[in-house]
């Protein structure tokens, strides 16, 4: 067996030949969204779709709370932030809290019902088995295991590609069961291994559940990929077995790094490097405190270049299966105290809301690794409540105990995740 540091010093020596034997057709692929919730509201500019956005804060909290579940089976330890929000935002001068918003208009959209949701989320595809069948998946960072609806699911998976495990050459039943709880529900099926292709490289024997029943976040009319390929680390496996990116790594298939694009058009994800094509200058990077999440240090938050609150002991963790950016309560408070004319929109959206005016949305900024990344106001916009009103991108959730940095903040810039030097990296979108 190798030990991990001679993994990463073959996987150097192999990076070169990987290199060259990529020269034809790089290992990517194009990331899509379907009903993007964050562009349906940003398409009229009113902000609509608050129950797709509390649904999706409750998915992220479930998956949060099923990783360190995970974290305790696989490592005998409690995971630091199982106790809840542990460090602290302080205010740089003393605010009023933000004005609250008790009602609004009739013409608002903001308390329509929703019909047509779906998630919001970044999917592309893999095979899987021999012959290989072809499944779209959602890439997420936040969760580690690759699960896909089976032949045999009831109708919860209805609308889906199934994976036939009896058709795989490749195909073996571990005999392992599995309950992923998502949101308001729960994966559940059998682990198998088998052959999955991804970006044109090929990983054998990776654990891949092989779901019998799917959650109501998972139906095809609220989920449109098939199933989810979770890109964090091994410690969050609720298999207990490798994420397929790491699996690809120890094979000797990839370098261990990744890019990530996320934007309206010509997302990707990009495997053993990063796609110079995308940004433009050089990466500014920020070590891991922990790898099990890509978790960061969160140090200070920015409004219009000002610092407005210090942190201390606070963890950010970056995330593209989530939408917002969200934080604790009381951070996300004092930071839109902060803004002039922001407002508590708590009574009207539900708790953890605000808005700021349209004609004055400010850039925030968010320092990590002593260096500040701002999100853009087009982006930390979500659209008009009423008036002047608009909803900020930031959100507080009091039941996430760190903040995630989801796709508010990740669609400001490319993004690698470089598991081999335990960091990750922020540059300019070309
Ligand atoms: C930042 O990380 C990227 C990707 O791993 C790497 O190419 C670059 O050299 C790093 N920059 C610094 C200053 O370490």
């Amino acid at each position: 067996m190798y030990t991990i540091h001679e993994l990463y010093q073959l996987a150097d020596a192999l990076s070169l030949f990987y290199l060259v034997a990529c020269a034809v057709a790089l290992p990517k692929i194009p990331l899509s969204k379907r009903n993007d919730i964050l562009a349906s509201s940003k398409r009229d500019g009113v902000f609509k779709n608050i129950d797709s956005f509390k649904k999706q804060i409750a998915k992220t909290n479930s998956k949060i709370q099923s990783g360190f579940a995970a974290f305790e089976r696989n490592t005998g330890n409690v995971h630091p932030a199982v106790a809840g929000f542990r460090g602290a935002l302080t205010a740089t001068s003393t605010n009023p809290a933000p004005e609250k918003l008790t009602s609004i208009s009739k013409r608002a959209t903001a308390a329509e019902p929703l019909t047509d949701f779906e998630e919001d989320l970044w999917f592309g595809t893999i095979t899987v088995g021999t012959p290989p069948q072809t499944f779209t998946v959602d890439i997420d960072t936040g969760s580690s295991d690759t699960f896909l609806p089976a032949v045999g699911c009831d109708s919860t998976c209805d609308g889906h590609t199934l994976y036939n495990t009896a058709a795989s050459s490749t195909a073996v039943d571990t005999e392992e069961t599995y309950v992923l709880e998502f949101g308001s529900g729960s994966a559940t099926g059998t682990i198998f291994t088998d052959t999955v292709t991804i970006a044109g490289l090929t990983a054998r024997s990776q654990a891949v559940g092989a779901s019998n029943q799917y959650s109501v976040d998972f139906e095809v009319d609220e989920f449109p990929p098939d199933g989810l390929v979770g890109m964090a680390f091994p410690a969050l496996s609720t298999f207990g077995d490798n994420p397929l990116f790491t699996t690809l790594v120890n094979q000797g298939t990839v370098p261990p790094v990744f890019g990530v694009k996320l934007a309206d058009t010509g997302s990707e994800l990009f495997l053993g490097g990063v796609d110079t094509a995308l940004f433009t200058g050089a990466f500014r990077n920020v070590s891991l405190i922990e790898e099990d999440f890509y978790a960061l240090n969160l140090q200070a938050l920015d409004v219009n270049s000002e610092t407005v609150a210090t942190a201390t002991g606070v963890t950010a963790i970056v995330d593209t299966g989530t939408t917002l950016l969200l934080g604790d309560t009381e951070g996300v408070e004092i930071l839109y105290s902060t803004i002039p004319g922001a407002k508590d929109a708590s009574a009207i959206l539900g708790e953890g809301f605000f808005t700021v005016p349209c004609n004055r949305i400010p850039t925030v900024g968010i320092t990590l690794g002593n260096q500040i990344f701002n999100v853009a106001p087009a982006i930390l916009n979500l659209g008009v409540l009423e008036g002047n009103d608009c909803v900020g991108g930031v959100v507080g959730s009091p039941g996430i105990p760190f903040w995630v940095l989801g796709d508010i903040f990740l669609r400001n810039f490319y993004t690698v995740f470089d598991q081999g030097n335990a960091r990750v990296g922020f540059a300019t979108l070309r």
